[in-house]
């Protein structure tokens, strides 16, 4: 028995250490330790990778806009938020940058159909923010479920200037709405959505209406109580449908200085709505607002209120007409194209509108309707 195994054990020993088998011995070792370090590398990197996602994650978590637009935030809470957001720059490369089209509205939104048709196809492009009471949307509307939350028992959210500020912070903590359209109801889109990206998206200036005139609806309605915030010199009339980049919307929400002016001259000055935008704005970032709009609309002589086109009126012809009207800009440079929007379009002009799409305005085949 002995010998037997002593002959096994030199048997086994021989055939261990022949040096054919030390080879494979190294070579099986050697595969072991490539083994070795690399399940080590993947682990480190895994947990790297783990812990990498899991801060990423958290600070998505806390800076990614709420999927429900509704919060009980004060003007004033929400406005040190917008700002408080907006400072975590670093972040906001992470989305595609989005145009934000903001509706003051009244009412219910009645070219609904037309903006939908607008937006189709277009998902991730753009937001959409209403400040109204009013209004349901389809469920497959783009403004569906976009009321931003406005404290109803607020007098002062009756004010345009307000509203429009109110949008504008809600809009902000978005981190990927890059521009800011204010609309109203009645406006309409002159182009597709992708012409209109590019213009907004390219142009290194605000699109806000900013001009001084002697007389009395324009320069006289200055008051000098407005000084020293806002001198004679720096102010402005224009109409209050802007477009802003997101640099100029935080100089609108971080104003401390002529929107308290205002607020406390309320009862005193008129149509405040047409003088506060451009004058703040020629205060604090003159150099990059393009002073004239991009939403066009029609006014006659003598008249308080912009013309509102109905059924009859709205035709291939006015819309033609509204950009070879004009000449301006879009970065220093001259363009044919003024304006991306009109005013005032009425309910009626609905149906025209939905068969002009396709042709004047250049979106919303004919096979969807
Ligand atoms: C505000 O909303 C938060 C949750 O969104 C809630 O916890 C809080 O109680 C609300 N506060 C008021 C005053 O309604
Ligand atoms: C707001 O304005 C103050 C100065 O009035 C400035 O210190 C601050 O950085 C501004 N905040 C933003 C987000 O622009
Ligand atoms: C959008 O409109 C522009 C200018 O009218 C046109 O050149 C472009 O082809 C249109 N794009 C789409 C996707 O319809
Ligand atoms: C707009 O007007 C201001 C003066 O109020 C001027 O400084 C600025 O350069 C103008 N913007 C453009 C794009 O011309």
């Amino acid at each position: 028995m002995k010998e037997t195994s002593r002959f096994d054990l030199r048997r086994m020993q021989s055939s261990v250490c022949s040096s054919d088998d030390v080879a494979v011995l190294v070579r099986v070792l050697a595969v072991l330790l490539l083994l070795v370090v690399a399940v080590s590398v993947v682990s480190t990197s895994t947990e790297q990778k783990l812990w990498a996602w899991s801060v990423s994650s958290e600070e998505e978590i806390s800076y990614r806009p709420p999927t429900s637009l509704m919060h009980n935030m004060s003007d004033e809470q929400l406005f040190e938020h917008a700002l408080r957001v907006s400072k975590l720059s670093k972040y906001r490369s992470r989305g595609t940058p989005k145009v934000a089209f903001m509706f003051l509205a009244e009412e219910r939104i009645s070219l609904t159909p037309l903006w939908d048709r607008y937006f189709r196809g277009y998902q991730g492009l753009y937001s959409t923010y209403i400040h109204s009471s009013q209004g349901d949307y389809a469920v497959n509307s783009v403004f569906y479920k976009r009321q931003i939350p406005s404290t109803a028992s607020d007098s002062k959210s009756f004010s345009t200037i307000d509203a429009a500020r109110r949008l504008l912070a809600n809009a902000l903590l978005d981190l990927s709405n890059e521009r800011f359209v204010l609309l109203s109801p009645a406006c309409i889109p002159l182009f597709n959505f992708s012409f209109t990206y590019k213009y907004l998206m390219s142009s290194k200036y605000s699109f806000v209406e900013a001009f001084d005139m002697p007389g009395p609806g324009a320069r006289g309605r200055y008051t000098p109580k407005l000084a020293p915030e806002v001198g004679l010199s720096q102010w402005r009339k224009g109409t209050q449908w802007l477009e802003v980049s997101r640099r100029v919307a935080l100089v609108v929400v971080n104003d401390t200085t002529v929107y308290p002016k205002f607020d406390r001259l309320r009862s005193e000055m008129i149509v405040q709505h047409e003088h506060y935008f451009p004058t703040v704005l020629t205060v604090k970032a003159a150099h990059i607002i393009a002073n004239r709009s991009i939403t066009w609309e029609l006014w006659r002589s003598g008249q308080f209120e912009p013309v509102t086109f109905g059924m009859e009126d709205t035709t291939e012809q006015l819309l033609r007409k509204i950009n070879e009207e004009h000449e301006c800009s879009h970065n220093d440079k001259p363009t044919a194209v003024c304006f991306l929007f009109a005013r005032r379009f009425a309910p009626s002009a609905l149906w025209p509108l939905l068969k002009l799409a396709p042709t004047s305005l250049g979106f919303g085949s004919r096979e969807t309707y």
